[in-house]
């Protein structure tokens, strides 16, 4: 029992699959405690809301002023900072984004893949940035400043400020500027 709470409370990890951990992200006092204890780092009014799955919390970095919806993924490699998952502040996640900085190795055809272990690759999404619903960032990449990313995009290259990318791969669709959005 004790164990299993230790288990719930230390282990670099929130998600849904470990009930204790959604439970106390629905009380603002028990969520800025908990969030401030799982995460390597985050920011003021930044909220991790419950039905998240967050592994390898120690990892991950949050700015202030972002939300993290119901149904977001967050994957890093426990212990790994370096390699780990940064969301600078102001950053607008939409429902069901999925951002990786861990992935499986696959290289090796002599052992199974689920066996060859993982590699990491640090993700930076800088501020003020959009990841349209069901967005997925893969590991490596940089998401510029202002940028949009559309909704259903898989990200696998940097992606500059001020752009919106769309599409699988997300590829440049607008640059954003002085001569852009004439409806302002
Ligand atoms: C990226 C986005 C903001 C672009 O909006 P927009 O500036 O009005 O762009 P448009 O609708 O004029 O589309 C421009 C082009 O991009 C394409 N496009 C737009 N969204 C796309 C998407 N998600 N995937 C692929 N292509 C897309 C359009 O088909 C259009 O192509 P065309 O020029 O060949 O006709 C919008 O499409 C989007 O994805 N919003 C995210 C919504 C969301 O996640 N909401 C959750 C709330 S947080």
């Amino acid at each position: 029992m004790f164990s299993t709470l230790r288990f719930f409370l230390f282990y670099p990890k929130i998600a849904p699959d470990m009930y204790l951990t959604h439970w106390l992200l629905y009380f603002k006092t028990s969520r800025v405690w908990f969030q401030k204890k799982k995460l390597y780092s985050i920011g003021n009014n930044s909220e991790i809301r419950p039905f998240v799955s967050l592994n390898g919390t120690n990892s991950i970095s949050i700015g202030d002023n972002v939300i993290v919806p119901p149904g977001t993924i967050l994957s890093a490699m426990p212990n790994d900072i370096k390699n780990g998952i940064f969301i600078e502040n102001d950053v607008l996640l939409g429902p069901n984004v999925s951002i990786y900085s861990a992935t499986h190795k696959y290289k090796d055809i002599t052992i199974p893949i689920k066996k060859q272990g993982y590699t990491a690759k640090k993700v930076l999404i800088k501020e003020g940035s959009w990841l349209g619903v069901n967005s997925v960032i893969m590991p490596g990449v940089t998401i510029g400043k202002n940028a949009v990313v559309a909704a259903g995009s898989i990200v696998t290259k940097d992606v500059p400020d001020n752009c919106i990318v769309a599409g699988v791969p997300a590829k440049i669709i607008k640059k954003l500027g002085e001569n852009d959005d004439k409806e302002k």
